[in-house]
């Protein structure tokens, strides 16, 4: 067998826990890929709201969404992640199941532009206490760029020191890999 890469992993998990009818978040549209992949797990009655701070990376996945005629599932939102929690109707939260994150730059957008330390742990604590016991965020962490670098160093404090028996933490990452390649976190509410 092959081993799964990161994102093949990450959608394998989110796949398991995601069913038609349920929500689903992108918390880093980006190019709108993995947006396009929830849209699919959520089926016809579900919804996916889906987050970037960039006009083009909201208008890419616009795009994207259109050319394969799933737009209508998803609520495009230029705001940042860290503002969820003001902007997830309370009344849909029973329905939320999972997370997603692809932290770091636009591919081929401004470098400049990135998740930063702070609102992502934000984020991540928000969507840990709007997510029904079993909900998923998965955090996919590039920490090949400086801001990353930091992200990864934070993000590993903030996974080991969360209680056990409220959140599971899964690490899933190779190791002899050059060039400091992405790694998985999945924190599954308990
Ligand atoms: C690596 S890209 C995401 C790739 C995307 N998942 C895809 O499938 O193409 C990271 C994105 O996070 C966005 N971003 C940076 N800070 C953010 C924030 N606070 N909230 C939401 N998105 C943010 C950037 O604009 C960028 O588009």
């Amino acid at each position: 067998m092959t081993l799964p890469t990161v994102l093949e992993f990450s959608k394998e998990l989110l796949n398991r826990s995601i069913h038609a009818g349920d929500i689903a978040i992108d918390a880093t549209a980006g190019k709108g890929n993995d947006t396009l992949f929830l849209a699919n797990c959520v089926g016809e009655a579900g919804k996916v709201y889906s987050f970037d701070v960039q006009k083009q990376a909201i208008d890419q996945t616009k795009q994207l969404l259109c050319d394969h005629q799933l737009d209508h599932r998803v609520t495009l939102l230029q705001q940042g992640h860290e503002q969820a929690n003001n902007l997830i109707p309370s009344d849909e939260r029973g329905r939320l199941k999972a997370v997603v994150f692809n932290l770091g730059y636009l591919p081929g957008g401004n470098k400049d532009i990135t998740t930063q330390t702070n609102t992502t742990i934000q984020a991540i604590t928000d969507f840990l206490d709007m997510l029904p016991n079993g909900g998923l965020v998965a955090v996919i962490v590039y920490h090949g760029h400086e801001e990353g670098k930091k992200e990864k160093d934070a993000l590993e404090m903030f996974a080991n020191t969360l209680p056990q028996q409220n959140v599971q933490v899964l690490r899933y990452e190779f190791v002899n890999q050059v060039n400091r390649p992405p790694f998985l976190l999945t924190f599954e509410k308990r």
